[in-house]
């Protein structure tokens, strides 16, 4: 964004007038005067001042939900280096993934710089569902599934009641849709390893009202206003 663009956004002055300032030496951007005026600055990260006077202006969270691919760590940085989360996205502000899913579950997985969302949505007490679509060994018989759906307890983790549902049934195995209202590690896996039908592959298909559609593998996109507003009135 040019500098009088900026400082006019920022409320210090009509463009015209900002372009006064800037010719007359009173703007700083970061620690050097700039007196250019196409000045080009990075509304995200560069400081700007007119008198030494901090000017700034509102610019609203990203939200993006991304359909995560297998392989791709979904931590903001991770030790090996691998892909991340964040490198899929092209986007010049720093955004975190809100939670984790594991390197070989693909699906849903919001990224936003928006830290009450991420604190809400996050926070052991808040029952945002989280739908997945689960592909495990075997077929669940109703008593194992009533297991999940009670809650089961795993070493020293109690997991919640979870609603499950079988999606289809093959020899091998079957696909079932599984709601959770927390995010343990692991926590679907540990589900179906305990009743002795281990997920074979996993997929998340919405967070809360949030959902995958027809979002391909690897993309993304920018949330809604309706799914933002839905976000910051959870409570
Ligand atoms: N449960 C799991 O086991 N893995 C995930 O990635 C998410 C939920």
């Amino acid at each position: 964004m040019r500098l009088q663009k900026y400082m006019a956004h920022a409320g210090a002055a009509s463009r015209r007038k900002s372009e006064e300032y800037i010719a007359e030496g009173r703007v700083r951007v970061n620690d050097e005067i700039v007196t250019e005026l196409g000045y080009k600055v990075d509304e995200y990260k560069d400081r700007v001042y007119l008198d030494d006077k901090r000017l700034k202006i509102s610019i609203d969270n990203v939200y993006v939900v991304l359909n995560k691919p297998m392989g791709i760590v979904s931590t903001a940085s991770d030790e090996k280096d691998r892909t991340n989360v964040v490198d899929l996205i092209d986007i010049n502000r720093r955004i975190y993934p809100v939670g984790r899913l594991d390197i070989d579950t693909t699906g849903i997985i919001l990224l936003t710089d928006d830290g009450d969302v991420t604190n809400k949505l996050m926070h052991p007490s808040k029952e945002v569902p989280k739908t997945y679509i689960a592909t495990v060994e075997g077929t669940p018989k109703k008593n194992e599934l009533d297991m999940l759906r009670r809650g089961v307890k795993v070493g020293r983790e109690k997991f919640a009641p979870a609603e499950v549902k079988i999606l289809k049934s093959f020899d091998d195995d079957s696909i079932i849709s599984v709601t959770i209202h927390e995010g343990k590690n692991h926590q679907v896996k540990l589900m179906f390893e305990k009743i002795n039908h281990p997920v074979k592959k996993l997929r998340r298909i919405s967070i809360g009202e949030i959902e995958l559609g027809g979002l391909e593998i690897g993309n993304y996109r920018y949330l809604t206003k309706e799914e933002i507003s839905y976000l910051k009135k959870l409570k």
